[in-house]
């Protein structure tokens, strides 16, 4: 009776003793009474204002966590990469000196790309909460860790929505560096998996002045696609805006999508204000999606107190979050690292020793010993921070991307929508739908409306016919006989003719203007080969050939053509052989075999009547010549639709 309460009592007494087992364990080990991550990123930009303060916070925070890390202090070193190439490799070594354990950053994809070889070499684990470079996932740059979901999958959720909008060709305006670059390679490859594509690629190089972006701009003011996705540097970005809409680009017809740029830079600012708000009205952008917790509002809430405090510049943004989560995420992995037992030393590589007469002091490079274990413990991270459940997949990558769909309009913005990996568009949050079976009914995937440039409700087309210059060439036959379909003019449209009156009516109900040309084939004295004015339609010397042209095989194979509108209609003309004139000619509709067979069922059909009646009507017997005819005739009468009359007068 009394063996329940001593059992829990025992349970509790052998949970007591492992906890301290374990506490006694680790203390064992002697941790270091201080480490060292390094922080690299550019300090005055739209994401290091936000990232370096949340990186601040975040080292108060683990150091004031009694359980994360106990009796070791965390300090950050961090160093400006000042957006310069170069000088965030020079930085990256000088970090690289001090014995850091985990770099956090960098913020460019460039320097990523750069400092993912250092690291590589040193067994440093690079934590990047910024750099979103879908070709940093490469097998190469296994120290390279992101915080952060790629570009890859940001630009499949704008696939995603060209596709939902029924658009088939996008323009990509971008900044040529490697984010810029890679970021819109993935969504050439992501728009091709939905049968659209990316018709022209405007480049501009990273710090471009006015003068390039407007270049830039105008160029591709004369393309079809009135559909721009725009992957840019946030802190160089709103140029891009301010020209367009000095350009008159910002109205109706235009359609803009900012990748999620745009949003780190509303979100940056506490009041962006109507200067900055007027430039971007009804576009579209993206922001990452964090789930909403108590942790996250009670984080943006100390983060706003903060700010009116004056203790930082500015607001919060996604990166700041995902910042945080870094600093944390680094904390929990080392914690576990040093409870293996694992220690903090560093080793000189010989191969770096100096060559003679360089002054660059690459000995002092010293590689991690154990880095590899810490690279293991962060890829097996598995915590909730502020963005959510933090944990790697088997390719590296974070998991749950999402994103949310934002469309600016008036003061703010509006979220019209989700996009996960798991659920594409939606209106409900992404984690309501990852318990659940994957609905793929088309029905599901939607957003809420937009209100496009130029205040409008209705969708753009997302095309025009392109005002470069290129009206469409017509070809006209100019003949001399019936000039009444088609003939020279002195008019405007250098034509005239009923062929004409037709096309151009029907230009009228094409709801946008069409630029064209006529062009005159022929000379006016002959009539021109009909034949030759559809090849050249076919051979694209003319864009469309309008008149009296016949409808005919030969020249169904190489052009389309439009329905007939004069009243011959479509005919199809076939030769036939002479007419047969013998008296026997009313047998010709029938073959030799058919008037067999007619005949046939026309014995049948009596010796029925016959076998069926004769046994009860008396006008089936007598002599066989008799019963004979009354066959005959009983057929006859059936073979007319009278047997029944027939019939009945006899009875
Ligand atoms: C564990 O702690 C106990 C007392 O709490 C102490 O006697 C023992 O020496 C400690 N063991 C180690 C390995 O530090
Ligand atoms: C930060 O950047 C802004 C513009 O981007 C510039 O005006 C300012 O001088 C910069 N500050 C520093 C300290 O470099
Ligand atoms: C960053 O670079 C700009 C020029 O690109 C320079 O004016 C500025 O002084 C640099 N800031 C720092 C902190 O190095
Ligand atoms: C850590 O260092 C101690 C001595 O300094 C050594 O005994 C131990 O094996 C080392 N642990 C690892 C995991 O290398
Ligand atoms: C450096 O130079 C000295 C003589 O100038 C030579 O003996 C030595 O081998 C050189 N070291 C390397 C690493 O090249
Ligand atoms: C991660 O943690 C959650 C609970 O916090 C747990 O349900 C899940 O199984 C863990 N995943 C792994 C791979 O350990
Ligand atoms: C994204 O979705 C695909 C297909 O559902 C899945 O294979 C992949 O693992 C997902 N990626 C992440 C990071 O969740
Ligand atoms: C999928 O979603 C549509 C629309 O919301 C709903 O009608 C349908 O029942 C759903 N199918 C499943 C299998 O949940
Ligand atoms: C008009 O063109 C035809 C061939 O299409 C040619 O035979 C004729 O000589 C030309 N007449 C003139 C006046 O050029
Ligand atoms: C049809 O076209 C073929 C080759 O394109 C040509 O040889 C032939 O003469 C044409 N027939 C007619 C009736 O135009």
């Amino acid at each position: 009776m009394g063996s329940v309460p001593v059992l829990a009592l025992c349970f509790l007494f052998i949970l007591i003793g492992a906890k301290a087992g374990n506490q006694n364990g680790t203390i064992g080990f002697s941790r270091p009474k201080a480490l060292s991550l390094g922080a690299l990123f550019t300090l005055n930009s739209t994401i290091g204002k936000a990232a370096k303060f949340a990186i601040e916070l975040a080292v108060g925070d683990v150091n004031n966590d009694p359980t994360v890390l106990p009796g070791t202090r965390l300090n950050v070193i961090t160093q400006d990469t000042n957006c310069s190439g170069f000088l965030g490799i020079i930085e990256a070594f000088q970090i690289m000196e001090k014995d850091v354990v985990a770099v956090v950053g960098p913020q460019s994809s460039m320097l990523a790309h750069v400092i993912s070889n250092v690291v590589n070499e040193l067994h440093v684990p690079l934590l990047s909460f910024a750099a979103t470079d879908p070709t940093l996932d490469s097998l190469q740059y296994s120290y390279f860790i992101r915080t952060i979901h790629s570009d890859y999958y940001q630009m499949n959720a704008i696939a995603d929505m060209i596709q939902y909008y029924e658009w088939r060709e996008v323009v990509a305006i971008f900044v040529d560096d490697d984010y810029g670059r890679s970021g819109i390679t993935a969504l050439g490859d992501a728009l091709a998996k939905k049968r659209a594509k990316i018709s022209y690629k405007a480049a501009f190089p990273p710090n471009a002045d006015r003068t390039t972006i407007n270049d830039v701009l105008v160029q591709v003011n004369l393309m079809e696609s009135r559909v721009y996705v725009v992957h840019v540097n946030p802190d160089s970005g709103m140029t891009v805006f301010s020209i367009a809409k000095r350009l008159g680009m910002m109205t109706s017809g235009y359609v803009w999508i900012a990748t999620d740029w745009l949003a780190s830079v509303l979100d940056s600012s506490e009041n962006p204000g109507p200067n900055t708000m007027n430039l971007i009205q009804g576009a579209l952008t993206l922001r990452h999606y964090t789930p909403n917790s108590v942790l996250k509002q009670r984080f943006v809430s100390r983060w706003r107190d903060l700010l009116r405090k004056g203790k930082t510049t500015s607001s919060l943004n996604a990166y700041g979050l995902y910042a945080y989560d870094t600093i944390w995420m680094a904390a929990y992995a080392i914690d576990r690292f040093l409870s293996e037992g694992a220690n903090l030393s560093f080793s000189s590589d010989p191969s770096f020793h100096d060559t003679n007469g360089s002054h660059l002091h690459l000995s002092s490079l010293r590689t991690f010993d154990s880095g590899n274990m810490l690279l293991k413990q962060l890829l097996s991270s598995n915590f909730t921070g502020l963005t959510g459940q933090l944990q790697f997949d088997s390719d590296k990558q974070l998991i749950h991307p999402a994103y949310e769909i934002l469309n600016i309009g008036g003061t703010g913005t509006r979220r019209i929508g989700y996009w996960s990996n798991y659920s594409s568009l939606s209106v409900v949050t992404p984690e309501a739908l990852y318990g659940k079976p994957l609905n793929t009914s088309s029905t599901r995937k939607q957003l809420y409306d937009v209100i496009w440039p130029g205040e409008t409700t209705t969708k753009p087309r997302g095309w025009v016919f392109p005002n470069n210059g290129k009206p469409l060439r017509i070809g006209v036959p100019y003949r001399e006989s019936y000039t009444d379909f088609v003939t020279k003019d002195n008019g405007p449209d250098n034509v005239k003719g009923y062929c004409i009156d037709v096309f151009l009516a029907a230009l009228n109900l094409v709801p946008y203007p069409v630029p064209h040309t006529f062009i005159l084939f022929g000379n006016g004295s002959a009539n021109p080969s009909y034949n030759e004015l559809v090849q050249k339609v076919a051979d694209n010397t003319f864009d469309a050939a309008v008149g009296d042209i016949s409808i005919v095989t030969n020249r169904t194979r190489i052009v389309d053509f439009t329905q007939p509108y004069t009243e011959s209609g479509l005919v199809i003309v076939a030769t036939v052989k002479e007419l047969s004139t013998s008296p026997w000619a009313f047998l010709k509709p029938f073959t030799f075999q058919m008037w067999c067979v007619t005949g046939a069922f026309f014995l049948f059909i009596g010796l029925v009547v016959w076998i069926l009646e004769h046994r009860t009507n008396d006008e089936f017997r007598g002599s066989p010549r008799q019963q004979i005819v009354t066959i005959f005739w009983s057929a006859s009468c059936m073979y007319h639709s009278k047997f029944q009359r027939c019939f009945l007068a006899k009875c």
